[in-house]
């Protein structure tokens, strides 16, 4: 990937961003390999297991919070979204300078513990962040994933946010210097287009396993992309769940909800929508990284919503 000089440098020196390489991906948090490969080797799926996957600040939050709502009538109920749909790798985290709190931080994979999940006796769904390859999804056939990908540019934007206000001593640069980094995969989950067009080449090959859905089309089509999910998970679903769900699952409802806002002062939902980039991007940065983009994903098919 040839990035173009003009693409924001401010001053010299490279942003600080903290990060940690895991099987030669940048993640945000420690993950020993060996504890990571072990997993991939020996997870016993399930063919009722389905996965949400997503690069970072994609939507992941929204389609776990469907999923713990389908799965109960369009209910929030007792469990939040981070128990019904536990975060595989939080359960690899180990003790770092980001994140002292350690393995399985309870806030991610609430109660959950690797030993828990594999003799869970109830239907199985996980969060995943984690490219094609690094998916531990065993030897069972019918292990479904549901991918969500969002614009590059919101995605961006959304991380920038996500590192200020959650993770301040990681990255010291501002908005221009976060553009910089996401399109050199210098980021939490690497290379967006390798993280994307891995798992559409999977959707394109295997659309009865791998569903893969856009943000924007969530938005745009609440009903349908909730119905979809529903069907493609095997959950049963009456219109009244989905009605439900449609009203539980909208970012003001989510923010409200003091089950899925557990921390409020993070600004998890912070703004939502597409195209919110525009307000960020200046016009040079913008045509720089569409010249990036087109590069990336000339004859691969995809085409995704940069919103209005
Ligand atoms: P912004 O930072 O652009 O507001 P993830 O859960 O993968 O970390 O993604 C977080 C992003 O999804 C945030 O984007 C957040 O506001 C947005 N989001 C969360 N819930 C949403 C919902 N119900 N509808 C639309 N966007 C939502």
């Amino acid at each position: 990937m040839v990035v173009p000089q003009w693409l924001p440098m401010k001053e010299e020196k490279e942003t600080k961003y903290t990060l940690n390489l895991v099987n030669g991906v940048y993640q945000m948090h420690k993950q020993e390999e060996e504890a990571t490969n072990e997993l991939i080797r020996t997870f016993e799926s399930r063919d009722d297991d389905v996965f949400v996957c997503t690069f970072c600040k994609s939507g992941t939050t929204w389609v776990q919070q469907i999923i713990t709502l389908l799965l109960n009538n369009g209910e929030q109920g007792e469990k939040n979204y981070t128990s019904v749909v536990p975060w595989m790798e939080s359960l690899l985290f180990t003790p770092s300078a980001n994140q002292p709190r350690g393995p399985g931080r309870d806030h991610e994979a609430k109660g959950w513990t690797l030993e828990k999940i594999k003799s869970n006796p109830e239907r199985r769904f996980f969060k995943s962040h984690a490219n094609l390859k690094q998916l531990p999804v065993g030897t069972a056939k019918g292990v479904k994933v549901i991918y969500v990908a969002r614009n590059p540019k919101d995605v961006s934007v959304s991380l920038y946010h996500h590192v200020r206000n959650k993770q301040r001593d990681v990255f010291d640069g501002d908005e221009s210097d976060m553009i910089r980094c996401f399109v050199k995969g210098r980021c939490e989950n690497g290379s967006w287009f390798n993280h994307v067009l891995e798992w559409w080449e999977a959707a394109q090959a295997d659309p009865e396993h791998v569903l893969f859905l856009h943000y924007e089309n969530l938005l745009k089509d609440r009903e349908g992309s909730i119905r979809k999910i529903a069907q493609f998970a095997g959950i049963e679903h009456t219109p009244e769940t989905i009605a439900k769900t449609i009203q539980a699952s909208t970012i003001d409802a989510m923010r409200q909800n003091a089950k899925v806002n557990t921390r409020p002062g993070e600004n998890h939902f912070r703004k939502g929508g597409a195209g919110g980039w525009r307000d960020v991007y200046t016009v040079r940065e913008s045509e720089a990284f569409d010249q990036i983009y087109m590069e990336q994903m000339e004859g691969t098919g995809l085409k995704m919503d940069f919103g209005e």
